[in-house]
């Protein structure tokens, strides 16, 4: 990754993420194709203007052979990306086991399913070993590829064992690690077989962050009750050293999205879609297909909402944009069967031989199709039943300054501290009150609906992905010269 500019870059970052921000696609035995996905993160760190970004992780397909992975590690090098080869046994018991089995129900408080539950105690060592082994691979290629001043920084729930495997490689180096997802409350965390080694292991980095405050407080109060160490205003101190602990609201590149409805196929867009829904009220729902949004609680409150508001029923039109993920995983696929059946059914008591109430797609949209579904939208619905922060929050908000629509805001969503009071908080398992906040959303005065956006927009324009990396970044260099400082005075 360039800077725009072509400046040079002053210092090193390392970052290191389960996937890269590029997916591979393989044309031949020695050929590779590369397709960058624009995430929240790569754009955070595209708008650094500090740092001199590498990538570093794993390219989301199996290259069992030297030559395809020759191959592929020289594509990737042109994009700053250095690859982690994993095999299909690392990746079903680390990446499908352990970290979406595992620890993402529990930090996002779902329990396993009950058929499932016993079957998960029983695979909990092999996978954790596998969990460990996947770590220390990125460790290697980490640490192969370090230079003296670099800083690295890693992040997710993944590589929680990633900062006490490099600091074993070496002690100087700098590390940060960052959560996207919630720190559930110790309690929950308790519960887990690896609770402490966890701990341990993300405390070997000097700085910790979260994107609120809450998650940073469970995670101390983990460390306190857990291990029986002193939590501080700074963060964990364990014999005389101090990890520091802290929050760190992620944002958008919100320029992007402003920009990008300016430019003429997105107008164009943007037309097609007033032409194909004019008559009715766009309601929006973009999410992964991942049991923490909350899609099938979502669907069942705009059923809700119909069944009590006959006005509405040729008026409004739900768009749910549910783009699959994790497919090999059984709860991914139980939850696909699941929406499409609520779906249709919906359809069928509510639709006519013209139109149905909702249009759900299993599939993304190109980035301008996205905006242009944002700018017209007149209600998005966010209603995860945990979210670490949800950022298609943040994006909808950033393209809807010439209609503001309402958002539909679920209280368990990281975004509920930030864009809180511009939105209208909902508590997702409630689907009656998910049902009126529906109507209060769609029969908001101009005045009320105006005042509630500028709050929201002007929280998005301010904080943005670059801020939020910035940073944390900083704060990483900082915490480790404090550090130096201690141990000489
Ligand atoms: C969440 C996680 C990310 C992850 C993304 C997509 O946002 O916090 O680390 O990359 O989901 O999930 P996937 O399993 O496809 O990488």
């Amino acid at each position: 990754f360039e800077r725009p500019d072509g400046e040079p870059f002053r210092q090193r970052l390392l970052v290191v993420a389960n996937r890269l921000p590029v997916s591979a696609i393989r044309r031949g035995e020695e050929s590779w194709s590369l397709e960058i996905s624009a995430g929240g993160l790569v754009s955070a760190l595209l708008g650094v203007k500090e740092f001199e970004a590498r990538w570093i992780g794993w390219a989301g397909v199996n290259v069992p052979d030297e030559a395809g992975q020759k191959a592929l590690t020289k594509a990737l090098a042109e994009k700053r990306c250095i690859p982690v080869f994993l095999d299909e046994e690392i990746v079903h018991q680390y990446y499908n086991g352990y970290c979406n089995n595992i620890l993402w129900p529990l930090f996002h408080y779902i329990g396993l399913p009950q058929e499932d539950r016993l079957a998960t105690t029983r695979s909990f060592q092999s996978q954790f070993a596998a969990y460990k082994k996947a770590n220390q691979m990125f460790a290697d290629v980490v640490n192969e590829h370090y230079e003296e001043g670099d800083v690295v920084w890693c992040h997710d729930y993944h590589l929680m064992f990633l900062p006490k495997c490099l600091k074993e490689y070496n002690s100087k180096m700098k590390v940060g690690w960052f959560l996207h997802t919630p720190f559930p409350s110790s309690e929950i965390h308790r519960t887990l077989p690896s609770r402490s080694e966890l701990l341990r292991a993300v405390l070997a980095a000097d700085l910790v962050g979260f994107h609120t405050y809450d998650y940073a407080r469970h995670f101390v109060s983990a460390c306190t009750r857990i291990l029986g160490l002193e939590g501080t205003p700074e963060g964990v101190e364990d014999q005389g050293r101090l990890t520091r602990v802290a929050a760190f609201p992620i944002g958008i590149d919100s320029d992007r999205f402003i920009r990008a409805l300016e430019l003429p196929q997105v107008q164009e867009h943007i037309k097609e879609l007033k032409e194909r829904f004019s008559g009715r009220k766009v309601m929006l729902g973009v999410d992964r297909l991942d049991m923490i949004k909350g899609i099938p609680q979502k669907i069942l409150a705009f059923e809700k909402f119909l069944e009590e508001n006959a006005y509405w029923r040729d008026k409004v039109v739900l768009l749910q944009i549910a783009v699959p993920t994790r497919t090999d995983v059984p709860e991914y696929q139980k939850l696909t069967s699941q929406v499409h059946e609520i779906v249709g059914r919906i359809n069928g008591r509510f639709g006519s031989l013209t139109a149905v109430p909702i249009h759900h797609l299993d599939r993304s949209l190109d980035f301008h199709a996205l905006c242009a579904l944002y700018a017209v939208t007149d209600v998005a619905l966010v209603t995860s039943l945990r979210d670490g922060m949800n950022l298609v929050s943040y994006e909808f908000v950033a393209c809807q300054e010439s209609k503001k629509g309402v958002l539909v805001l679920s209280e368990f969503a990281g975004a509920a501290q930030s864009l809180g009071a511009g939105a209208l908080l909902v508590n997702p398992w409630n689907i009656t009150e998910v049902a009126s906040s529906i109507g209060q959303a769609l029969n908001m005065s101009a005045d009320e609906r105006e005042k509630r956006h500028q709050h929201n927009f002007d929280h998005v324009i301010q904080h943005t992905a670059q801020e939020w990396a910035e940073t944390f970044v900083s704060e990483l260099n900082d915490t480790v010269v404090e550090a130096e400082q201690r141990i000489r005075e």
